[in-house]
């Protein structure tokens, strides 16, 4: 147990809810799940237990996840699952707390909006937003002050953030709706199409997260569905390339993003990303063979943060510690 500094740093992910300060480093790393009785409106649980649940619930209970690619898209929902994981987290909101928020680079005013009323519900009213490829970009060690090109790319589950930062400002960006949930759900729609096989979105996610394994030593993906005719089990045995081809749609439009950012980038610094680099941040950039790709449509060398899906939070931290590093922050909006 442990009081909360009185700096926090949140990224609200689409698929993970973060939480950071500067005495204990990253305290909450918990799916964004609420599972709730819609019968009653009672919510019976909250982040990792909830995300346990999902497809599995009888009917009068539903897991919700209130963020949509990376907004808030319940607000009260997103406001008790915050004030629940700061609970068991064991920490309060001391008074006077400031939180940096991780906020996707195209967020609207309403978006904005939405951060401040959910940091209100839980007590904190002093709100600093940062852009989420900044804070991923500070996360991972790079040098988005310096006069360089630094390019990153944020693949999470609702969207991949694909910015060129320079002098501590954004220089180029692109924002698209295709990361993790649209791999998942490509393998889906594959399995349906292919073999009239319906599947949970866990077991998507598995087959993509085993393609790993499944090319050492060739080894073959087993996965459990329903017939979409008889409505009996079926077991079916896939192979690795198969995952990866269906994979292809989905991340083809990554990589033209990321062409169209490369484009708009000043020759300057293009010279500099093609000698340093792109850097990848998000859980989604542990897809197996994804910095290869990049690496092949590029041209340019592909690192892999370290602890990738923490990066952003972690950089919004560093922002709210380091006053050096202030100039990164953007004001809430004021109502
Ligand atoms: N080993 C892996 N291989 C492939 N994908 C993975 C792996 N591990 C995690 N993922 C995927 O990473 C995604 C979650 O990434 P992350 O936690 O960075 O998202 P998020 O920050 O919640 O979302 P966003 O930033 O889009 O709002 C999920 O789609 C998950 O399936
Ligand atoms: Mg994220």
């Amino acid at each position: 147990m442990g009081l909360l500094t009185r700096d926090i740093a949140l990224d609200l992910g689409t698929a993970a809810t973060r939480i950071y300060n500067a005495h204990a480093g990253v305290v909450v790393n918990e799916p964004s799940a609420v599972a709730v009785n819609v019968t009653t409106g009672r919510i019976l649980a909250i982040g990792a237990e909830a995300g346990r649940m999902a497809g599995r619930t009888p009917a009068h209970v539903k897991v919700i996840r209130p963020l949509r690619a990376g907004n808030i898209d319940d607000f009260e929902v997103t406001g008790r699952m915050l004030q629940h994981l700061l609970l068991v987290a064991g920490h309060r909101i001391p008074a006077r707390t400031q939180a940096v928020v991780c906020a996707p680079s195209d967020t609207s005013g309403v978006g904005r909006r939405a951060v401040l009323d959910t940091c209100r519900v839980v007590g904190v009213t002093r709100v600093k937003l940062i852009p989420k490829p900044v804070a991923a970009a500070v996360g991972a060690g790079l040098p988005v002050q310096e006069a360089t090109g630094t390019l990153i790319v944020d693949v999470g589950a609702g969207t991949t953030e694909i910015a060129v930062l320079c002098l501590g400002g954004v220089v180029a960006a692109r924002s698209v709706p295709v990361s993790g949930d649209a791999l998942d759900e490509a393998i889906l729609q594959h399995l349906r199409r292919q073999y009239q096989l319906d599947v949970g979105r866990h077991t998507a996610e598995r087959l993509k997260r085993d393609l790993a394994a499944a090319e050492t030593a060739g080894r073959r993906l087993s996965v459990r569905g329903r017939c979409s005719y008889s409505g009996l089990p079926r077991t079916l045995l896939l192979e690795g390339a198969e995952i990866r081809a269906a994979l292809r749609d989905p991340l083809d439009r990554i990589v033209w993003a990321l062409t169209a950012v490369l484009d708009h980038c000043p020759p300057e610094l293009s010279q500099d990303i093609l000698m340093r680099g792109l850097t990848l941040t998000g859980d989604g950039s542990r897809l197996h063979g994804l910095d290869r790709l990049l690496q092949q449509a590029t041209g340019t060398p592909v690192h892999i943060a370290q602890d990738p899906g923490t990066a952003a939070v972690r950089g919004a931290g560093r922002c709210a510690e380091d006053p050096s590093l202030r100039n990164l922050l953007e004001s809430a909006p004021t109502r």
